[in-house]
Order: structure tokens, then C-alpha cells, then sequence
């Protein structure tokens, strides 16, 4: 895929931070929005808010491709791949809270184009479904919604972003699962592409495993 694409990233926290500083390195443009100003205007001179090791050498490194704002417009008209990393904390209940997802797609400009919305941040299996309705509903039923769940970890995240185990692309639009492995072929990683819920549902798995995993070990380090 043309290195000149221009990529999208709402939400420029942990995970939308390390991606849009990765995916400049891979040589793609990169506009990232967040509804912060203070964290826009940080991010805009340079300061990192965030720590994790060589993320900030990586944003000076590439920061003639990393643009920052407050505007979802200066993503929407510029970009063709736009990731949704928002975040999506637990609720009292222990289901996650949806609200700020579904504020991206609140804020979507109706005359936005038909572009690849790839979901990042974490969400329960059945929330591409609802983001379909809602795109619809909103008059924006031509938007490639696919799922892209992130597997990177704190601490860890670039080499885990660089060199991941996996790349799973979840959706129904052939066109924009192609457009999203393209973008990832740099990474030489392996590409799993299948349909939204399952994509969520692998996210899920690999969730519950790594919880399953921390509390064995706790249990074991209890016992001895
Ligand atoms: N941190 C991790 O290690 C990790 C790993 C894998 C997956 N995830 C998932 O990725 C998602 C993001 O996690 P994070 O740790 O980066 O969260 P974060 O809290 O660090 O960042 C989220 C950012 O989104 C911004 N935001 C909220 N609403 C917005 C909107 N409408 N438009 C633009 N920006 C908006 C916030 O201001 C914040 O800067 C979550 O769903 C999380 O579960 C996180």
C-alpha cells in the first residue's frame, strides 16, 4: 500500500499513541484527534503524556508524519484508515462503558466519505453490530466498519505493535479487510481475517486467557 496514505487515529491515549507513533515509522501519515486540549497542545510540542519506553524517540523521530487536534474534521477529510482507540473503562456493573465508541460515531461529519472505521479499543462481542446500526442510522451506512482488536501490552507496546503474534481483521466489506492487511504487510506478521463478532470474540479469548493465566500463577505463588 502507498506509504503517502493518511491514516486516522481518535484517541490518543496508550494505544492510540503507540499506533499512530508505529504507523508513521512504517512511513504512513498519521492524524490523530483527541478531545483533550491539553493533551492535543502537549502532544503538539512534543511533550509525551504517557510513559513507555522509546515512545517519545519514536514521536520526534517521525514527527514531520504525526499531525495532532482537537478536530474531527482534520481526520475525516484527510484520512482513508481511521482507528477508533478510545477508551472503554468498566462500568460498576463490570460490562464496559460504550459511551465514548459510541461518541466517535456521534461525531462523525455526515459528508464523511467511505472510509475503513477500525475498531481498536476493547469492546464486548455484538458492538460492531450495534456500531453498524448506528452508523446507519445515521445516514453513514457506507463506512467499512471492521474490527481490529489490540494485543499490545504496557510496558511493551512497540516491539509488541512491530512484531505482533497476530493481526486479526474482523468485517464484511472484502474491500476494506484488503485495504487493512495492506496497510499492515510492513509489519510481515500473520493476518487473520474474519468477520466482526469473531474478531471480537478472539479479543474476548485472549482476555480471558492472560486473566486466566495471572490467576493460576496467583494462586500457585499462594499455595507455595
Ligand atoms: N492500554 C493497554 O495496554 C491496552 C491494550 C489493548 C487494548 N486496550 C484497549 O484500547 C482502548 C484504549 O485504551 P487506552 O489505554 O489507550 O486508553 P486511554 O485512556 O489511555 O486513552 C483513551 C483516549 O481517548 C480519548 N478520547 C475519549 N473520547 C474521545 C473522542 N470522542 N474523540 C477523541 N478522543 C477521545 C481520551 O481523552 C484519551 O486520551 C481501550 O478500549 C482499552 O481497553 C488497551
Amino acid at each position: 500500500m502507498s506509504q503517502n496514505l493518511v491514516i486516522g487515529v481518535v484517541g490518543v491515549g496508550y494505544v492510540g499513541l503507540v499506533s499512530a507513533a508505529c504507523f508513521a515509522e512504517l512511513g504512513y501519515t498519521v492524524v490523530c484527534r483527541d478531545i483533550v486540549p491539553e493533551k492535543v497542545a502537549d502532544l503538539e510540542a512534543g511533550r509525551i503524556p504517557i510513559y513507555e519506553p522509546g515512545l517519545a524517540d519514536l514521536v520526534k523521530r517521525n514527527a514531520q508524519r504525526l499531525s495532532f487536534t482537537t478536530d474531527i474534521r482534520d481526520v475525516t477529510e484527510r484520512a482513508s484508515i481511521i482507528f477508533v482507540c478510545v477508551n472503554t473503562p468498566p462500568m460498576y456493573s463490570g460490562d464496559a462503558d460504550l459511551s465514548r465508541v459510541e461518541q466517535v460515531i456521534d461525531e462523525l461529519p455526515s459528508d464523511t466519505g467511505e472510509v475503513v472505521l477500525a475498531m481498536k479499543s476493547t469492546v464486548p462481542v455484538g458492538t460492531g453490530e450495534r456500531m453498524q446500526a448506528l452508523l446507519d442510522a445515521r445516514g453513514l451506512g457506507h463506512v467499512r466498519y471492521v474490527s481490529n482488536p489490540e494485543f499490545l501490552k504496557e510496558g511493551d507496546a512497540i516491539a509488541d505493535f512491530m512484531s505482533p503474534d497476530r493481526i486479526v481483521i474482523g468485517g464484511s466489506d472484502e474491500v476494506a479487510i484488503e485495504r487493512m492487511a495492506q496497510l499492515h504487510a510492513p509489519l510481515e506478521s500473520t493476518i487473520v481475517r474474519t468477520d466482526v463478532a469473531t474478531a471480537e470474540m478472539i479479543k474476548a479469548a485472549s482476555n480471558a486467557f492472560l486473566a486466566t493465566k495471572i490467576s493460576i500463577i496467583n494462586e500457585i505463588a499462594n499455595v507455595s
